[in-house]
């Protein structure tokens, strides 16, 4: 068996000189790689949002009632959820200490859709139940999914309609 040895050698670039010509390195063109980087400011796009939002806005049942906001992600939440998180009141006396805790067995968490109804779910098989009676914009929070994960927009919510004035 031979050893084998090694022994250290210095790289050196290619003479880039054109006077100068290296018979050592002889390195192949490379072609050059064009690339080129679109920005697109977001207030002259028209092309809807990577991830799509809905934004809504909350009314009171009284005339002079702080109006609230809140944003939500497409088709991810149920409008129970993005009320509760948000702090935005959703239920009435009765509601806030006996309600089903978002089953849909209870019939307290109702809305009224002002706008936006087409960015929502259609009315579940629960709401046709306990609302069937009610205006047909009238929804259970628990039930209604906010966007379909594609859609934006904005949906105007009346809180408490029945308290409505
Ligand atoms: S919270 Fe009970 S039906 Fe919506």
């Amino acid at each position: 068996m031979s050893a084998l040895s090694f022994s250290p050698v210095a790289l050196r670039p290619p003479e880039l000189s054109s006077n100068h010509r290296s018979s050592a390195v002889s390195l192949p063109r490379r072609r050059a790689l064009s690339v080129s980087f679109a920005s697109v400011s977001p207030e002259t796009s028209t092309a809807p949002p990577q991830i799509p939002e809905i934004q809504l806005e909350f009314l009171g049942p009284k005339p002079g009632d702080p109006v609230n906001r809140a944003t939500a992600i497409s088709g991810e939440k149920l409008l129970r959820n993005i009320m509760l998180d948000n702090k935005i009141e959703l239920y009435a006396a009765y509601g806030k200490v006996m309600n089903c805790g978002g089953g849909g067995s209870c019939g307290t968490c109702i809305v009224e859709i002002i706008d936006g109804k087409d960015l929502l779910n259609e009315r579940t098989n629960t709401e046709l139940r306990y609302l069937k009676k009610n205006p047909e914009s009238w929804r259970l929070a628990c039930q209604t999914i906010v966007g379909n994960k594609e859609n934006f927009g904005k949906v105007v919510v009346q809180r408490l309609p029945q308290w409505k004035k």
